[in-house]
């Protein structure tokens, strides 16, 4: 087996040459190669959310994507999310609405929030919910999460 491959993948923004291990995941890379550590480590096995991040605008769990697939491909990650010490407006509405508890499971509401709202600016309660259904939150403050992407400040 090769002992490491080389990619080159875009991430928040700014592009990266870096050198991975064939079995390595994308989330060890973020978090243990390149110290984005706001993407969170949970079960590490697709079932709660805590390690998403957007590939290509979508939605996916960084725990069961190899780091070797995102070549060629663009990331953002929870530190992409706000424009400098400008927050996202998803960020804003989780602080007005007291969305975050513990905060272990909300770098992953929110990007999945954001993967939602980058295609449809006003989805209903349903959507919402649907689209964060991957997301476990411990100390269940669903629906102060749902309101808060219900209610981001539209521009
Ligand atoms: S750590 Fe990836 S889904 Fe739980
Ligand atoms: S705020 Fe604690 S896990 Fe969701």
């Amino acid at each position: 087996m090769r002992e490491s491959v080389g990619i080159i993948a875009t991430i928040n923004k700014k592009k990266y040459e870096i050198e991975v291990a064939p079995n390595t995941t994308l989330l060890d890379v973020l978090r243990d190669q390149l110290g984005l550590t706001g993407t969170k480590r949970g079960c590490e096995i697709g079932e709660c959310g805590a390690c998403t991040v957007l590939i290509d605008g979508q939605a996916v769990n960084s725990c069961l994507v190899l780091a070797a697939q995102i070549d060629g491909h663009e990331i953002v990650t929870i530190e992409g999310l706000a424009d400098g010490n400008t927050l996202h407006p998803l960020q804003e509405s989780f602080l007005d609405h007291d969305a975050v508890h513990c905060g272990f499971c909300t770098p992953g509401m929110l990007m999945s929030a954001k993967a939602l709202v980058d295609g449809d600016i006003d989805p209903s309660e349903e959507e919402i919910r649907i689209a964060i259904s991957g997301n476990l939150c411990r100390c269940s403050g669903y629906q102060q999460i749902v309101d808060a992407v219900k209610e981001i400040p539209k521009k």
